[in-house]
């Protein structure tokens, strides 16, 4: 049993929304796949082969309605449902189409308050490039030709002199009921004892999801993956084409090793293109440990700075 990888972001947007699908479809280059009568557009990526991997949400408010993870067999559900119940948090059971095109799911809230979605099937498309013969990538690649979703990470409430450590609490859950380990972790306060960061992963890859300390619980942002540096370097000539608002970047993490650039969708939603699998990660890898005095280098490792906007701007997650 066990959560195999990201499945899908629900995510909200507002104002314009085709400004917000030109932002995913021309400049990040997915694919749709299906529109709602209300407006609600799914998209995948082309080397993704379920039906999407981001559904957006016409809305008054941005943020993420839920984050969906795929689960390896249909009575997984049930064996997270007892270990979830157990654990003391309620699970919504949820028929087959009541998340789109997804068979039976739960869905619960994860102790920073984001709503978070376990399924285990999804209607299957297959990849742009097939599987029979394929080609490295597709002929109408586009933008900034994006493969795959690759990892959410949400905002946890911090504040160790009131007690409250949501990245401890969420970390805990994810590790004991869902099975998620640790990659990489920062650790602060007089003892060092207080969890700021968490990094965790269901996969081989350096994370599959992770939890930052902040101000208040959110949506920070979803990543989506790219092979290389140059492809990196490309998306940002991409984004300044499209005048998309770049948060930060092109640049590389300490953390994960990975090259990143941040920026944001019309609605305020940040999104990150995110290249290189950085390490073999594995369950019996030793946790890599960040001090708090170097979070700037662990964050954006040549500049050693985390800017106003990256820690602090960030929607709902709930
Ligand atoms: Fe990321």
């Amino acid at each position: 049993m066990g959560v195999m990888r990201i499945g899908h972001v629900s995510l909200r947007v507002t104002g314009d929304m085709e400004k917000c699908r030109r932002h995913y479809e021309k400049m990040l280059g997915l694919y749709e796949t299906h529109r709602d009568p209300d407006g609600t557009t799914y998209y995948k990526c082309w080397d993704e082969w379920d039906k999407y991997s981001v559904q957006l949400t016409p809305a008054k408010d941005p943020g993420a309605n839920h984050i969906a993870y795929k689960v390896e067999k249909d009575s997984d559900l049930d064996l997270f449902t007892k270990r979830i119940t157990e654990y003391g948090i309620k699970v919504e059971q949820l028929k087959p189409g009541e998340i789109p095109f997804v068979g039976r799911a739960i869905r619960f809230a994860l102790p920073n308050t984001t709503r978070m979605v376990l399924y285990a099937e999804k209607e299957f498309v297959g990849k742009n490039v097939g599987v029979h013969d394929p080609d490295p990538w597709p002929d109408d690649i586009h933008g900034c030709g994006v493969m795959h979703l690759d990892h959410t990470l949400l905002m946890c409430e911090l504040d160790p002199v009131r007690g409250v450590n949501k990245v401890a609490e969420c970390t805990d859950f994810a590790m004991k009921c869902l099975d998620f380990y640790m990659t990489e972790r920062l650790v602060g306060g007089p003892d060092k004892k207080v969890l700021g960061l968490s990094f965790l992963s269901c996969s081989s890859k350096p994370h599959d999801l992770a939890f930052v300390g902040g101000n208040r619980n959110g949506f920070h942002h979803m990543a989506f993956y790219l092979e290389s540096w140059e492809d990196v370097g490309r998306a940002g000539d991409v984004m300044a084409k499209h005048r998309t608002r770049i948060d930060q970047g092109p640049t590389r993490h300490g953390i994960t090793r990975g090259r990143t650039i941040y920026f944001f969708d019309p609605a305020g939603n940040r999104n990150e293109t995110f290249a290189g699998l950085g390490y073999f990660a594995n369950r019996d890898m030793p946790i890599i440990e960040w001090s708090e005095e170097n979070i700037g280098r662990a964050i954006f490792y040549p500049t050693g700075v985390i800017n106003d906007a990256f820690r602090d701007e960030y929607t709902a997650a709930s």
